[in-house]
């Protein structure tokens, strides 16, 4: 009975129920978001949040999103002014976060902000998201339910595979619809900052409250946003981006109609090269290709636009190579892999 498969429960309305005064007493459950699946604790609840990065090995510099039923219990959090009320309203509930300073008052602990003055703020628009913050009563921080570093869950068996029954409780609410993580925009300052790309894209900001500015995490020291580490999201095995041809052993993620020839196995994220579909398959297709026995994956290339933006950003961070690769990335035990593999 302790098979990580037995946390899993259907969300029901009962279990809902239940998950909800299991958080109020500080257990950590992993719901799905219409982004991907989120790894809840209560954000008021020092312990339950010191959980959640000793779980998935996050560094404490990198802090957690709190999620909340609505725009009134995030006023209660974070400091809003007319650019964020104007987005929320517009985009809320749904896959867009505010970086924005916290209030004061907050009873939201310093460890979900990692000791900044600043607090992440979304509202998901899932039903089974919301059921469970709504029977939560309180603001649940929830960081992607992976292991830091790796490819985030977008179905509760990916959950189970990766965190294990390290876990309490994985509520079952199936495939995520949009299936890559939230658009991040910092109004802390004046200038509004895309920290990270997502289904909100760019071009919408843009139309709701003007001019926004791209996070260049390259350019500097120290990122704006601690989770914008060049290599993140990342498969066991190399990524190749950009491929038109594969070498022996390759694993090719191929998007639209091809005519490549030769790979040792293939997913295809849109046949007809539909980019929303695209990004719901990126994290299972990863998943699926991420096996010892191939020599990379082989990722053909994806039209830089709209989602297009969101998903290359992720799959360049699946990519990279980098020096500080070794200190974000925990290595995987070899079970654990093997478990990820077969479920993936
Ligand atoms: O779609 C999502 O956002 C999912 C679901 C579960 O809601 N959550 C998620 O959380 O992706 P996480 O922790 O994996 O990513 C949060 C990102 C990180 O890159 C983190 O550095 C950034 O948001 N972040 C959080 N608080 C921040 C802050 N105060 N200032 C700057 N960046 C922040
Ligand atoms: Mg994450």
């Amino acid at each position: 009975m302790n098979a990580p498969e037995s946390r899993i429960q259907p969300a029901t309305t009962a279990a809902l129920k239940f998950a909800g005064k299991r958080l109020r007493e500080g257990a950590l459950v992993a719901f799905p978001t219409e982004t991907v699946y989120g790894l809840g604790g209560d954000a008021t609840n020092g312990q339950a949040i010191a959980r959640i990065f000793a779980i998935k090995s996050r560094p404490s510099f990198n802090p957690l999103i709190v999620h909340l039923y609505d725009l009134a219990a995030a006023e209660k959090v974070a400091g809003f002014d007319d650019r964020a009320r104007a987005l929320a309203r517009r985009f809320w509930p749904g896959p867009l976060t505010f970086v924005l300073k916290r209030r004061a008052d907050t009873k939201v602990s310093e460890l979900a902000s990692a000791g900044l003055d600043t607090v992440a703020v979304r509202a998901p628009a899932n039903d089974v998201a919301r059921t469970l913050l709504k029977a939560a009563g309180r603001p649940i921080a929830a960081p992607s339910a992976n292991r830091s570093g790796h490819v985030s869950p977008t179905a509760a068996e990916h959950v189970a595979a990766s965190l294990g029954t390290a876990v309490d409780l994985i509520l079952d609410g199936g495939t995520c619809t949009i299936g890559i993580e939230s658009t991040v925009l910092d109004l802390s300052g004046e200038r509004a900052v895309l920290l990270r790309p997502g289904a909100v894209t760019a071009e919408m900001l843009n139309r709701e409250i003007g001019a926004i500015d791209l996070a260049d995490a390259s350019d500097e020291k120290r990122p704006r946003s601690p989770g914008m580490m060049d290599r993140h999201y990342a498969p066991s095995i190399p990524v190749r981006l950009d491929a038109t041809a594969v070498e022996p052993g390759d694993a090719l993620l191929s998007f639209g109609a091809h005519a490549i020839a030769g790979f040792a196995a293939e997913r295809n994220l849109s046949e007809k090269g539909d980019l929303t579909e695209a990004a719901a398959n990126l994290y299972r297709y990863l998943r699926e290709l991420d096996w010892s026995g191939f020599r990379t994956i082989a990722v053909m290339p994806i039209p830089e636009e709209g989602l297009g933006l969101a998903i290359n950003d992720r799959l360049r961070r699946a990519a990279a190579v980098t020096e500080g690769a070794a200190a974000i990335r925990p290595k995987p035990k070899r079970r654990r892999r093997k478990q990820e593999a077969k479920t993936g």
